[in-house]
């Protein structure tokens, strides 16, 4: 049998590097708290729409990267019940009346008819006089389709209706009836036994849904922000996230098709301030400090504006036109690009393209004057905050939902793929998935990224616990348990040996796995002191149970 593997582009984290992972997402968290942002999770998949509508159809990531798929048509059950019940039911619920029904029965006996997959109990009769009815008592299955096992249970419902005291129709006839879809299976010979089988008319197969693994979050929390009604708090809304994302890239160090993304976002109604360019300069602010405090050294902000979607416009007819004699020297992707999307060349890797691309006109020169002024301060308040930045003319970025501010970290340990984060405005987002104005500014930190940088800053300590017990024999595991619990609810990181080993593989084991070996014997046991040596010093030491706790939790000292 060939033996399984993780899927090319995603791997498993295991420890040690899971401690720096945690360590990371515990920074974030407490960042995040200062600047006073709240979590938010959303699912791991959407509606395709809703990407293909937010980050933009003519994307790579759209185009090309996502995991898409056709999550098959539905029976809506509750739709057919409810429309089968409405064209059916009495006018007057206290009544029966001739050809119609009511909807019956005690809730205890309902509940064991649905375990039997029957849905509705009616009444169908006439009433003769006050007090005295005349007609049946029908159970009714709802199914996308006729089959056996249907109407195998509706039969068994009938039996259990008969010796059921809950039932309360012993003294009335009950017949069955199984209610289809129009369009429903009706598969090939099938005895109906008694049974009534009804089509009914109506759409009730809710169309197959075209569904997709998130590519980035920005889409889905401001998807979250319309649903909830967010906005109509009239605060400014300060989300953040930590999980999951999917894009089908070429992998490589640092890009993987599951990845984990950190991000936040500001976004709410103009009159919150949710323009303003301090939030920019705030955002921007509060990633200089937690890169800081993650201990990410010799990083880089590139900050632009693409301005507004007008400004964009415009500056891509300029660059259309500039491309003309140049594209024919360029690479082919260029040449395509310089017709389809000529904003797009600027992404170009192509070292030999540098040059050209270095001649081409910039976008700052096509931005509208409130764009101009927008930049500007949020500029002037970064360098009043003393945070470092570099101008980046040709930072368009790849998603098309950007609108004024765009920025990337980058950090040069990363190699190729050396974006540690990015993020920016994204004013028009919310009206283009159908929400209200909402304007708002965000990034997303590729945790991966982090982690290989500060793997490579070498700052991922060793994991190793504070204790090692080793119980000689096997009569002392389970007081060697109980330590370990005693050690553990005091708050160290303790590791059990086993009394089946011999003390050189106890000492073997301990030496890997934490800094002291607790010996427990049996004078140990009995006496309460136990032995512990301290590997950093090759120490033997007799300490008292009781003080034991504080012993290991003190560093060692040479
Ligand atoms: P993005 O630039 O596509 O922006 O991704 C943000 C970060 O995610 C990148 O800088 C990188 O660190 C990481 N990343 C992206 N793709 C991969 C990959 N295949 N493997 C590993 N890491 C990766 C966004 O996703 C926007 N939603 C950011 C944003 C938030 N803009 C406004 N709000």
């Amino acid at each position: 049998m060939t033996t399984l593997k993780a899927v090319r582009g995603t791997r498993d984290l295991l420890p040690p590097e899971t401690a720096l992972w945690n360590r990371i997402e515990a920074t974030a968290r407490s960042v995040f708290a200062r600047y006073n942002f709240g979590e938010i999770r959303t699912p791991v998949f959407e509606d395709t729409s809703l990407f293909a509508r937010g980050v933009g159809e003519e994307t790579d990531i759209v185009s090309k990267e996502m995991y898409t798929w056709s999550d098959g048509e539905r029976f809506n059950e509750k739709r057919i019940i409810d429309e089968w019940v409405k064209a059916n039911q009495s006018d007057d619920p206290s009544r029966v009346q001739a050809g119609r029904v009511n909807v019956q029965g005690n809730p205890l006996f309902l509940a064991r008819l649905n375990g039997l997959g029957v849905q509705l109990q009616v009444w169908r009769g006439v009433q003769v006089r006050p007090n005295f009815l005349s007609g049946h008592v029908e159970f009714v299955s709802f199914r996308p389709g006729v089959s056996a096992d249907a109407i195998e249970r509706l039969i068994q419902a009938r039996e259990l209706a008969k010796s059921d005291p809950e039932s309360q129709t012993q003294q009335f006839p009950i017949r069955l009836r199984l209610v289809i879809p129009m369009s429903g299976e009706l598969g090939s010979w099938i005895d109906m036994k008694d049974v009534i089988l009804e089509p009914f008319a109506g759409r009730f197969f809710d169309s197959a849904q075209s569904l997709t693994l998130r590519p980035e979050n920005t889409a889905g929390v401001v998807r979250a922000y319309i649903e909830h009604q967010l906005g109509e708090s009239g605060q400014l809304q300060k989300l953040y996230y930590i999980g999951p994302q999917f894009r089908r890239e070429r992998p490589q160090k640092g890009r993987y098709r599951q990845f984990s993304q950190i991000g936040a976002e500001v976004i709410g109604p103009p009159s919150a301030g949710s323009e303003s360019p301090l939030r920019d300069a705030e955002v921007l602010e509060m990633l200089a400090t937690l890169l800081d405090e993650l201990g990410i050294t010799g990083w880089t902000l590139h900050l632009n504006s693409v301005g507004s979607a007008a400004d964009r416009a415009r500056y891509n007819e300029t660059l259309r036109a500039a491309l003309v004699p140049l594209a024919p020297q360029m690479c082919a992707d260029c040449q395509r690009r310089a017709v389809t999307n000529p904003l797009r060349v600027l992404d170009c890797k192509v070292l030999a393209d540098q040059p050209i691309i270095d001649t081409l006109p910039v976008i700052a020169d096509s931005l509208d004057e409130s764009s101009r002024t927008h930049f500007a301060a949020v500029l002037a308040a970064l360098d009043a905050a003393g945070v470092p930045y570099t101008r980046n003319n040709r930072l368009v970025r790849g998603l098309d939902y950007y609108t004024r501010t765009t920025f990337e970290f980058t950090h040069d340990g990363l190699g190729a793929q050396n974006a540690l984060l990015g993020g920016g405005r994204y004013d028009g987002l919310s009206e283009a998935i159908g929400g209200p104005k909402a304007p708002g500014i965000g990034f997303a930190m590729g945790e991966d990224r982090l982690v290989l940088t500060l793997m490579a800053q070498e700052l991922a300590p060793p994991q190793v616990a504070d204790a090692y017990i080793a119980p000689l024999g096997e009569n002392l595991n389970p007081a060697a348990l109980s330590l370990a619990r005693e050690l553990r609810r005091a708050g160290l990181s303790v590791d059990l040996g086993d009394g089946s080993f011999r003390l050189k593989k106890s000492f073997d084991a301990a030496n890997k796995a934490a800094r002291n070996i607790v010996i427990l014997g049996e004078d140990e046991l009995q006496s309460g002191i136990l032995t512990v040596k301290t590997f950093a010093t090759g120490i033997q030491t007799k300490v008292i149970r009781a003080e034991l706790a504080c012993f290991l939790s003190t560093p060692a000292t040479e």
